[in-house]
């Protein structure tokens, strides 16, 4: 959905998705070093993605945010199938130099920031590849409990499903603010 929704923290900030950040999420998203652990959806053209941008638009349980550091795009977080009480947490991706300096960890704490601050919600449920330390490091230490471990055939790997309960987060970390993890 369209929205305004933003959150800052030093040089960190998450923004709306606008149709000029398209093409550098495209390309991340193609990237196989950065989707190994991410559902496979086949390649994406410049035509899918705006074509996905466009019913993004429309939906009103989805929103999606780009991380930028000092102004410039680093990647992107999204919360989707949003209902009244909770939402899924997921797509966080971070590109090119952008990793290994906190934006993962920025990301995943301001989107929980948006969901119960803004959004109201009330929990948020993920599911990460097992394999995937880096994603798994993040979420826990924000507060993520990890529910049960499957094998997802759609990725061929194994993964925790993880919630993340309001009151456990903003006991955590949400009221700390982000510069005090
Ligand atoms: C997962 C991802 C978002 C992390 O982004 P990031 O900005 O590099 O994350 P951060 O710098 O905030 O922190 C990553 C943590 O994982 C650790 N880490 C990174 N790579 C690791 C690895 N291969 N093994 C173990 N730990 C690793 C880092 O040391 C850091 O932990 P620390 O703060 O305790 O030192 C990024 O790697 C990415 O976009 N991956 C591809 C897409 C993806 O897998 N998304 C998640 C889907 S659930």
């Amino acid at each position: 959905m369209r929205h305004s929704f933003a959150i800052k923290c030093g040089d960190n900030e998450l923004r709306p998705l606008t149709e000029c950040h398209l093409e550098a999420l495209r390309k991340w998203r193609n990237d196989h070093q950065l989707n190994k652990y991410i559902r496979p959806i086949g390649y994406i053209t410049r035509e899918m993605q705006t074509q996905w941008y466009e019913h993004y638009c429309e939906r009103d349980d989805e929103i999606m945010l780009c991380v930028f550091r000092a102004g410039e795009l680093k990647g992107a977080v999204s919360l989707y199938d949003i209902c009244a009480r909770d939402a899924e947490f997921g797509r966080l991706m971070i590109g090119g130099d952008g990793r290994g300096h906190g934006l993962g960890s920025f990301a995943t704490w301001g989107c929980a920031k948006i969901a119960f601050s803004s959004l109201g919600l009330n929990e948020l449920r993920a599911c990460v590849t097992a394999a995937n330390v880096a994603a798994l490091r993040i979420y826990v230490r924000l507060g993520f409990l990890i529910e049960e471990m499957r094998f997802n055939e759609d990725i061929g790997f194994d993964e925790y499903v993880i919630r993340l309960p309001k009151n456990r987060f903003e006991l955590l970390s949400g009221e700390m603010g982000f510069e005090c993890l």
